[in-house]
């Protein structure tokens, strides 16, 4: 559909005329004050708390999607089911473009929850300890905003509930899916426990690392611990292979390029007079470039090829790509950066935009980033200035519902005013979804 004239027109003269207009700042303010309402509040609360107690593992989150589906089905938003598995996309505003997304990771985490309270995981061995069930809320928080506010949306937001981010490479799915063809930019979010409630921490480039996994099983001969020239010992030959892997960024990196491999995983033996056959080596590995990842993989294989030879034993070297694919660096829009801190500054208060360093975690969002400019960041939670709160993937970790308003205010905000931009600049842009 065409924009007539006298749209155009009144739109440029709301543009002109500030007692029309709302401008981003207005915009933000109204957002966040929704958000903070009682009874909003109170919903994310126990659409939260809901989530929090069945978590659910990646490509698994059939009660998770199931709850998404009834609460965007009772604010009269549609929806795309299933996509990528147990995944929702959603949408609110013109049904028109321009589209921007909003991305939300469901997963837990197989692991145990050692919180006690009321809506303590009802899972043995399954926990929201990585607060996707708060991104989960505050997504859902922003289609309210979004649906609350629909008439002054300049084109369409495009909610992305993502399953499987811890590992599986949802996001990967959801790309490949296509349905984000005509999505001109995407936001993401991650709770920060340490980080002060109230608070935003981003920056432009490159913001967390490419990250892969491997497994090795590396094959001698077992036979009596006492008579070793009998046997062909695979545990002393893994343990070279693991000092060996660790020379890989030591000595053959540059050290002003970080990379990281970790050894996270030693399996042999399970008695003290016998050499087994085999051990299972396992761990991940860590860089910012393709190029150095790419490297590191290939010198990871070697290493553990022709460590193993020495010690006369075979070994097979699997990445697991199948289930657990590599993960790009995530590399944050640099025209977004700017765009990021000035709607931040609106929501929050210029003095809680924060500019952080990069790390060394890694995020399956950066499969968005390849095809459309993205940009994440993460938001503070902590407001408790004596304790130290427990991190991310600890079964002590706790999210303060607190941050609840601030996400969903902020993605909102984020997605509107995005719209609102680039109708102002591209108002011939109308393509469909
Ligand atoms: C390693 O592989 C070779 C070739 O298949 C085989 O002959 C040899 O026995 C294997 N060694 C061990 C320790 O498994």
């Amino acid at each position: 559909m065409k924009m007539s004239k006298w749209v155009s027109t009144i739109l440029l003269l709301s543009f002109l005329n500030p007692i029309i207009s709302k401008g981003s700042s207005n915009l933000a303010q109204d957002f966040l004050e929704f958000a903070n309402k009682n009874e909003v509040f109170e919903w994310m609360v126990g659409v939260r708390r809901k989530i929090h107690e069945k978590p659910e593992l990646g490509y698994e989150e059939y009660e998770t999607s199931e709850m998404i589906r009834k609460e965007l089905d009772k604010m009269g938003i549609l929806y795309e089911y299933p996509v990528a598995g147990t995944g929702v996309v959603g949408f609110v505003g013109s049904g028109e473009g321009p589209f921007v997304g909003l991305r939300a990771d469901m997963d837990a985490l197989p692991m145990q929850e050692m919180v006690e309270w009321k809506h303590k995981s009802k899972v043995d061995g399954k926990m929201h300890a990585c607060g996707h069930d708060g991104h989960v809320t505050m997504l859902l928080g922003a289609a309210k905003i979004l649906k609350q506010h629909s008439h002054l949306l300049k084109g369409t937001v495009v909610l992305v509930f993502q399953p499987a981010e811890e590992g599986g490479g949802g996001a990967k799915l959801v790309v490949e899916s296509g349905i984000l063809k005509n999505v001109k930019a995407i936001f993401g979010l991650h709770v920060a426990p340490e980080q002060p409630l109230g608070q935003v921490f981003s920056r432009s480039g490159t913001i967390m690392a490419g990250s892969g996994f491997f497994e090795a099983v590396i094959t001698g001969k077992g036979g009596h611990a006492a008579i070793p020239q009998h046997s062909i010992d695979p545990i002393l030959a893994a343990s070279n292979v693991v000092v060996s892997l660790q020379h890989l960024v030591s000595r053959e990196a540059d050290p002003l390029d970080s990379q990281v491999i970790t050894v996270a995983k030693f399996q042999g033996g399970g008695a003290f007079n016998v050499i087994p056959d085999s051990v299972t080596i396992g761990g991940t590995f860590r860089a910012f470039s393709k190029a150095s990842f790419t490297q590191l993989r290939q010198r990871i294989e070697e290493v553990i090829v022709g460590q193993a030879t020495v010690h006369r034993c075979n070994a097979t070297v699997d990445f697991a790509v199948d289930n657990k694919p590599f993960f790009p660096a995530t590399i944050n829009d640099a025209g977004l950066h700017k765009f990021f801190q000035n709607v931040a500054g609106d929501v929050l208060g210029v003095n809680n935009v924060k500019e952080m360093l990069p790390f060394t975690g890694a995020e399956d969002f950066s499969f968005y980033q390849e095809v459309i400019p993205g940009y994440f960041y993460f938001i503070g939670m902590n407001n408790d200035k004596n304790g130290k709160p427990a991190s991310l993937h600890s079964p002590f970790f706790q999210l303060n519902e607190d941050v609840l308003p601030y996400g969903a205010a902020m993605q909102a905000t984020l997605a509107a005013t995005y719209l609102s931009d680039s109708q102002s600049q591209h108002p011939e842009n109308h393509d469909e979804l």
